[in-house]
């Protein structure tokens, strides 16, 4: 079983995808987190250095690095599925699960951390709320292509069991 989760900024990806990994026995991946190994430095300064264009081949690249691996719970970056064919290899490769945000909640979780997140670090704070909001309708048409949906709110450790076992 392969699992890509994918959501918003803040939507709680990485925090999921861990307890789930652990709870159903899968190897926890983050997709940030490979493209920053692999780089030898940060997502924001991938951003400043090289530009989103080139992040974003970055990203395509090592998203199909996993076509090699099994078992897993993979934290993909806000953007992944709306960009290049990502969503559909994806689709091809295992099932992807959307952790779905209100705007409220997902402004409430990156307020604090603009800094380390380039796509909204020069968002003006009294706008942040408005950005999302925009963003998130942008990228709601790629996220709700996802096989599984669920509601971050609603979320807890036996949250997935019961997809898995189906
Ligand atoms: C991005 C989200 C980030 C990271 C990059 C771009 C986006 O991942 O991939 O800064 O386009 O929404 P998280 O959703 O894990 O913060």
């Amino acid at each position: 079983m392969n699992i890509f989760l994918i959501g918003f900024m803040g939507s709680g990806k990485s925090h999921w995808a861990k307890v789930w990994a652990e709870k159903e026995n899968l190897s926890f991946y983050d997709l940030d987190t490979e493209i920053e190994n692999a780089f030898g430095t940060s997502i924001a300064d991938i951003f400043e250095k090289e530009g989103e264009e080139k992040f974003r081949e970055l990203e395509r690249y090592h998203l199909r690095i996993f076509q090699n691996k099994k078992n897993f719970i993979l934290a993909c970056g806000g953007g992944t599925p709306c960009f290049s064919d990502n969503m559909q290899w994806m689709q091809e490769h295992g099932k992807v699960i959307y952790l779905k945000a209100t705007p409220e909640l997902l402004l409430k979780q990156v307020m604090h951390e603009t800094e380390q997140r380039p796509i909204i670090k020069k968002v003006n704070p009294s706008e942040l709320l408005f950005f999302i909001q925009k963003k998130l309708q942008e990228r709601e048409p790629f996220y709700s292509q996802a096989d599984i949906i669920i509601n971050t709110a609603d979320a807890n450790e036996n949250t997935i069991s019961g997809f898995l076992s189906s």
